[in-house]
């Protein structure tokens, strides 16, 4: 493995630190929560520290696959965040010299990791012009025989481009057809605004799905995520690497995840209506806007708008002015291997009034940023 730091990760906010930024719309995920807002969190001295299940809690795996008919727990594998989930399926599927099929823009962990194992990546890129649709098309294309698996994420970060029923069910059928796996990254699923559909993994056993508490709920301090997977001597393989990597995962965080879960129809409410609210903010400041466009977003909390005229603006000087002379802080275009006047736009993390000062800087720092 050849590890690499990603811009997305060593230029976080919380690499940079948290005080240093008045408006946060670089984040993808819901206001973090506070501890306080935990059932029972408060009464975790009869936890018994002790390794917990190799696979997770199972109240837990059980609650994540709750909302399904079709699936169990025992096809759930908690893992350190969506991102442990990652890492765990590339290195077991891939070795240097496999290939895969890779959407981009992405996350920068879909991509990094099979890169660092030596994986040759086809990518699919996405384009703005084409409402950031995925193309089923170009994805039969790029298949070879040496395609381990097709890594799409659904919704879409950073655009909250959403997959349609059609689209799952192709994918399904080409995982069966070619003998590879379809690894589909549900991490903002919870928040998609029309109707939810099925988890991934329900439409074939050659799907994975993953996902996490991060995005929706605000707990990416829990580090909880996990993975679904109906293939059972490869679920097995999945956990022996997870055995291999930590053997279990925290007790702490699983219970606390659990206790959240219990309760999540006292949080899901307010949290949806919130993002609602957050995203009708957004749209009204872009109506308004000449030098931006964007895609609206269909899921998710992020958008990924652009500046219409790039030559029109030294990119450069407008990022250092909206942090230094506006202190706000967007996720640039090169977090995920995009030109610069493209930037990630996260809606959900900021109170409204953040949200509406970071807009008005957007605003302030193109004009003073002009060529
Ligand atoms: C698409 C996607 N997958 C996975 C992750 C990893 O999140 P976590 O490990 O906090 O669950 C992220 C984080 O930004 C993401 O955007």
């Amino acid at each position: 493995m050849r590890y690499t730091r990603m811009p997305i990760e060593a230029e976080s906010p919380e690499q940079m630190g948290y005080d240093k930024i008045r408006n946060n719309l670089s984040e993808s995920s819901y206001t973090d929560a506070f501890l306080r807002e935990f059932s029972g969190g408060e009464d975790l001295g009869r936890l018994l520290l002790c390794y917990g299940s190799h696979e997770g809690h199972e109240g837990l795996r059980e609650l994540i696959v709750s909302g399904s008919g079709a699936l169990t727990r025992d096809q759930v594998l908690l893992t350190i965040g969506a991102a442990g989930a990652l890492f765990i399926i590339a290195t077991t599927l891939l070795e240097k010299g496999d290939e895969l099929i890779v959407v981009r823009p992405n996350y920068a962990t879909n991509i990094e990791t099979p890169r660092a194992i030596g994986a040759t990546i086809h990518f699919i890129d996405l384009h703005f012009e084409n409402r950031w649709a995925l193309d089923i098309d170009a994805i039969k294309r790029a298949i070879t025989p040496g395609t381990r698996y097709i890594s799409v994420t659904h919704p879409h970060n950073p655009t909250g481009a959403c997959l349609e029923e059609p689209q799952l069910l192709q994918l399904a059928a080409i995982a069966e057809t070619h003998n590879l796996y379809v690894l589909v990254d549900e991490t903002y699923r919870d928040m998609v605004f029309d109707r939810q559909l099925p988890l991934a993994v329900e439409y074939s056993p050659r799907i994975i799905s993953i996902s996490s508490l991060s995005k929706t709920y605000g707990l990416p301090g829990l580090r909880t995520g996990w993975l679904i997977c109906r293939d059972r001597p490869l679920f097995e393989t999945f956990l022996a690497a997870k055995e291999q990597i930590h053997i279990c995962g925290p007790v702490i965080d699983e219970e606390l995840a659990y206790r959240y879960l219990l309760h999540r129809d006292r949080h899901f409410p307010r949290i949806t209506a919130d993002i609602r609210a957050k995203l009708e903010i957004v749209k009204n400041w872009m109506g308004q806007q000449d030098d931006w466009e964007w895609v609206e977003p269909r899921g998710g909390c992020v958008g990924f708008p652009r500046l219409k005229d790039p030559g029109a603006v030294d990119i450069d000087r407008f990022y250092h002015s909206l942090l230094a002379d506006y202190g706000t802080y967007v996720g640039p275009g090169h977090w995920f291997e995009m030109p610069r006047h493209y930037m990630r736009l996260g809606f959900g993390w900021p109170t409204k009034e953040q949200l509406k000062e970071g807009l008005s800087a957007l605003t302030a720092a193109v004009r003073a940023s002009r060529c």
